[in-house]
């Protein structure tokens, strides 16, 4: 199903958003200022024992930052509006300063010509709250109505949800992200579930005067062999990551086939309730793809929870045929560029929704001859074009990050940054990647 928002309906102008990404926790700081309630972040370090309390001190040295992105030439800044901030105890009580905070900064942005790109929820919850409960959806909802109300003749891109992939992988399963909860499968389904919920109650106050969407992380899948168990296998995972997101978010349900599997491990999925599913595919104007890596994947019978393994193996397919040598960035992720174009046609052929790349990055650890990261950026933004040669409508792209910053769990030590910052002073400076971007977006 084409998604029925038309083309037409966009009210964000025709010129493509090139930017840069960051968050909030990432890089503001001053965690207490300003009446900030807790998040569930702030107590919950990094493996090295690192945590956002300064992280690049954004919250008070925003201007500067604004200066920074208007040096860089960028059309457009995606950052996310601390929850805590706003509505201190999560929901109720609106706290003005950090209402302030946001207009400010959004103003700034627009005197230099920058479009904001809003991220609602990049993953700072309030302290108190759980996304195993059903009410958290309801109160971000209340909480993206002030944000509307706020900023919203302002604001033409607004983002509900990052990535709720890796929310409930990573915070339920795996324990690497906040709570860090492990082996909790179906919390993982529930909190999946309970953000989709959360999007489409945001998606249903929002009045659609300009442009809504989410955040999802999606991967393009490759079988790891002609073997037929590994073409399952790779259907399979790219329902676990992609289909079970995107069917429900355009309308078709969730995917029997990722239903049924779920429902062997955990039982029956009786939190989604009457009426959740319409309220999931609420219209919205466009779709979020952040895109980092390709999921190469091989059945495996004794794998849990799921039958499948992701694999890095020694050929990637290219346009001719298979090729040897994997390159790889300093998190070791596979560097797949054609993975980009490969993602966004199947997107666009199965769902039709406009896309923004909304993050797109890696890991280079030079602090300003970062040479790899300039490659990284000149393939992926060619990828990108070449999605568009197929059809897709590509409003825009994000590159993740604009400067190096708090990466989660792994702290200060993985540089995604455009910008380079040195964390004992808080300089910034810009890399050869940020005057290779910014060379790039003025052309
Ligand atoms: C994404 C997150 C973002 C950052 C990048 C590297 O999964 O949305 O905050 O951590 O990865």
């Amino acid at each position: 199903m084409v998604h029925r928002r038309a083309a037409a309906r966009l009210r964000g102008g025709d010129r493509i958003l090139w930017g840069v990404a960051t968050s909030a926790f990432q890089i503001e700081g001053s965690l207490d200022a300003d009446g900030r309630g807790p998040s569930i972040w702030d107590a919950f370090p990094s493996d090295a024992g690192e945590t956002g309390a300064v992280a690049c001190d954004h919250y008070r040295r925003w201007r500067e930052d604004v200066d920074l992105l208007a040096s860089l030439g960028v059309n457009s800044y995606r950052f996310s509006i601390a929850w805590p901030r706003l509505l201190p105890e999560g929901h109720g009580r609106v706290e003005q300063r950090g209402v302030d905070h946001y207009s400010r900064l959004i103003d700034a942005l627009l005197a230099r010509g920058i479009e904001p790109v809003v991220t609602l929820y990049h993953w700072d919850l309030p302290a108190a709250y759980d996304w195993r409960e059903r009410d958290t959806a309801e109160r971000f909802a209340e909480f993206a109505t002030v944000c509307y109300k706020h900023y919203g003749d302002r604001v033409k891109w607004w983002l509900t949800i990052n990535e709720p992939w890796i929310v409930g992988l990573l915070g339920f399963r795996l324990g690497l992200h906040a709570p860090g909860i492990t082996d909790d499968v179906r919390g993982e389904v529930t909190v999946f579930h309970h953000l989709l919920y959360a999007h489409g109650l945001a998606a249903q106050a929002y009045d659609h005067g300009h442009n809504l969407g989410i955040a999802l992380n999606l991967f393009p899948h490759y079988p790891a062999s002609d073997d037929p168990a590994d073409a399952e296998a790779a259907h399979g995972s790219d329902g676990y990551t992609n289909r079970w997101f995107l069917d429900a978010l355009y309308g078709r349900g969730y995917p029997d086939d990722v239903r049924e599997r779920w429902e062997e491990r955990v039982g029956r999925l009786d939190f989604v309730r009457d009426g959740d599913l319409a309220t999931i595919a609420a219209p919205t104007e466009y779709l979020g793809v952040n895109y980092y890596a390709p999921r190469v994947v091989e059945a495996a019978l004794d794998g849990r929870p799921w039958p499948w393994r992701v694999v890095v193996p020694d050929e990637w397919p290219t346009t001719a045929g298979f090729t040897g040598g994997v390159v790889a960035t300093d998190a070791g992720t596979p560097i797949f560029p054609r993975g980009l174009t490969d993602l966004l046609v199947r997107v666009h052929g199965d769902y039709g929704p406009r896309i923004m790349v909304t993050e797109n990055g890696g890991v280079f650890p030079e602090p300003l001859h970062d040479t790899r990261r300039v490659d990284f950026l000149r393939d992926h933004v060619a990828a990108l074009r070449e999605a568009e040669v197929h059809g897709v409508d590509v409003l825009g792209y994000q590159h993740w990050s604009l400067m190096d910053n708090f990466e989660w769990k792994l702290g200060y030590a993985q540089r995604f940054g455009l910008v380079h910052v040195d964390y004992e002073t808080q300089e910034r400076t810009v890399k050869d990647s940020g005057r290779y971007y910014s060379e790039l977006v003025r052309a």
